[in-house]
């Protein structure tokens, strides 16, 4: 029995790096389960790692895609009968654009039943993202304001949401005016041009309550922007660099805003978190039914055209593999 694998056996351009290799189908051992692969999505993260660019190397070759989900089709001895036909993402590291995956039952994830396999497929990085930026670094008030740049992203849209539903304000700067009125459908609050200009809107809008929360995904001069309507003392949080410019700041914000720069990264959180912190942040963005646009999917023998429409901007939502027919 086969199971068909996007792999990379070195580090290049994506759509043209990236190969599909047979492979024989896992069977799983004790304590595993077995996976038939559903739905994963085509994040940036998953490109750098082809490229080699990412903060991790994989070791080479490496099937590719970090996120996605299956449903159990058989179980190795030990394990639950629970897990049988429950929809779920693989371990970590297993590499998720493949058609079966044998990995341990204790390092799956099961989703709430309640989700699609398309918006389950693309939960655990860009919305749990979204989640623990918006959690962990204030302690927003009722009617906060918080602003990012690159909000209609994957991360962006589910920063619009959460914030709506829990009762913040968000601030969101794109760089196409086609996509304002849509982000205002999804809930947010303010949609503004990432561009110098949009500065005295931002600050009419907050009057004295300006962000003490910065989201960041673009980096260069965005971050500029960011910084000049942030409220003194504010947080900015770098976690992408979609412009592939490092940040661009002027002293003075610097010394007389007492601004903070952060990094995060999921990853991270997810290595040193509890399992019952991450079932209950599944829980709750699971409540939110939050939803993140697809614009294609395709299956894995077009996983080249799949990477080729991934890298290309001004896409209207995510590009996701069907591993399974
Ligand atoms: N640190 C972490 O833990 C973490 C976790 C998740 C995601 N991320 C990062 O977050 C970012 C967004 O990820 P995603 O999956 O949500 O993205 P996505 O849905 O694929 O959307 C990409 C976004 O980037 C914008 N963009 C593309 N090129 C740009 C450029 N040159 N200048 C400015 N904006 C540009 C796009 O705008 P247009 O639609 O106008 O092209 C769009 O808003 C990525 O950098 C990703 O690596 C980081």
């Amino acid at each position: 029995m086969k199971n068909l694998c996007a792999i990379y056996a070195e580090n290049g351009p994506p759509s043209a790096t990236i190969q599909i290799e047979s492979r024989e189908r896992p069977q799983p051992q004790a304590g595993e389960l077995l996976i038939r692969m559903e739905l994963a999505p085509v994040n940036p993260s998953d490109l750098n790692m082809i490229e080699g660019t990412y903060g991790i190397k994989a070791s080479l070759p490496a099937v590719a895609g970090n996120e996605g989900v299956g449903v159990v089709e058989a179980l190795g001895p030990g394990v639950d009968a629970a897990w049988l036909q429950r929809r779920v993402r693989p371990a970590t590291g297993t590499g998720t654009w493949q058609q079966w995956v044998a990995c341990p039952a204790s390092d799956c994830l099961r989703f709430p039943a309640s989700l699609s396999a398309e918006q389950a497929a693309m939960l655990y990085v860009n919305p749990a993202t979204a989640w623990r930026m918006l959690h962990d670094f204030i302690p927003l008030q009722p009617g906060e304001w918080v602003i990012q740049n690159a909000a209609n992203s994957a991360v962006g849209r589910s920063v619009i949401q959460i914030a709506k539903a829990q009762g913040w304000k968000s601030i969101n700067l794109v760089r196409r005016p086609e996509v304002i009125q849509e982000l205002r459908d999804l809930g947010a609050d303010a949609v503004l041009l990432d561009e110098p200009d949009s500065l005295p809107a931002i600050k009419e809008l907050c009057g004295s309550h300006a962000p003490r929360l910065a989201l960041n995904a673009v980096g260069g001069e965005s971050v500029q922007l960011l910084s000049k309507a942030v409220a003194t003392g504010a947080k900015i949080v770098t976690y992408g660099a979609m412009s592939k410019q490092g940040l661009r700041l002027g002293n003075g914000l610097l010394i007389f805003k007492d601004l903070s720069y952060h990094g995060y990264w999921v990853s991270r959180w997810y290595q040193q978190a509890e399992r019952n912190q991450i079932d209950a942040m599944f829980e709750s963005l699971a409540q939110l039914n939050l939803q993140i646009p697809v614009a294609a999917i395709h299956p894995l023998s077009e996983v080249r055209e799949a990477l080729a429409a991934a890298e290309q901007g001004r896409r209207n939502g995510k590009i996701l593999l069907r591993l399974n027919e």
